[in-house]
């Protein structure tokens, strides 16, 4: 556990292996725990630093709004405090949106950056008020709400639907509103891919019904040097339904 006094959060991470560093950020409303299974295919090749990211997990979460920037700052904190100046950056999803807002704000501390089922758009407006609309009912009825809604669109794969329902429902209902929130008020990112220096990897499932791979196809188009890695028959959980291709995709950020 390590305390950001600057933004009055506790961070808890796991850290494991050797080698260069990469942070895993799981997606939304998830936690550290979904990298479980490719933690051990990767620990030989990497530095492993894995946080529960605030509002989740094991992490703390403060009232006041805030934004994907502040997840950012939140695991720069983490990697001052580990003094890890430049780590490579693997997103899962919501994870992937925090991690295009660290490459923004802090590019000269990133030396690779894989987005695993996610994209680089900014909500389209209706999917924004959603969002809101799901906020407000989570406030008032809880997590479960969500975390209902989201397990058939995970994966079609039942153990996978099994543990990611049990670890939405553990989810805090701060964590939960406070991540919808910033997921709606999140910027674009599409204009600064094509500046990016470093390493990308794109992964993502061919059956992906949350975030569909033409979000990848997008991406690819604005970064052609990007290494897009289609996986047959993976939902929106790749780290859990196939995780030594997922390990084996993660590895070209070495
Ligand atoms: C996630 O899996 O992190 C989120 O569902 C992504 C999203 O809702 O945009």
């Amino acid at each position: 556990m390590e305390n950001q006094p600057e933004n009055n959060i506790d961070l808890s991470y796991e850290r494991h292996g050797k080698g260069a560093p990469l942070v895993l950020i799981h997606g939304f409303p998830l936690d550290l725990s979904i990298w479980d299974n490719v933690v051990p295919l990767l620990e030989n090749d990497f530095d492993l630093i894995v946080p529960d990211l605030r509002g989740f997990g094991e992490s703390s979460t403060v009232d006041a709004p805030y934004t994907m920037l502040d997840f950012a700052h939140d695991i720069a904190g983490l990697l001052d405090h580990l003094g890890v100046e430049k780590a490579a950056f693997a997103g899962h999803s919501m994870g992937g949106y925090v991690a295009l807002a660290f490459a923004k704000e802090y590019p000269g501390r990133v030396s690779g950056l894989a987005l695993v089922s996610s994209q680089a758009a900014a909500d389209a407006p209706e999917r924004k008020a959603g969002r809101y609309k799901t906020a407000r009912d989570v406030a008032e009825k809880g997590v479960d709400v969500v975390a209902n809604a989201m397990t058939p669109k995970l994966s079609a794969n039942e153990k996978v639907q099994e543990f990611t329902n049990l670890l939405m429902k553990a989810q805090s209902r701060e964590g939960v509103v406070g991540a919808l929130k910033a997921m709606a008020e999140r910027e674009d990112s599409t204009s600064v891919l094509s500046q990016f220096t470093f390493p990308v990897v794109l992964i993502h499932g061919d059956a992906d019904a949350l975030i569909p791979m033409d979000r990848a196809r997008e991406i690819k188009s604005i970064l052609p040097a990007a290494q897009w890695i289609r996986l047959k028959k993976a939902g929106h959980m790749p780290m859990l339904e196939f995780p030594e291709k997922t390990a084996e995709a993660l590895k070209l950020l070495k």
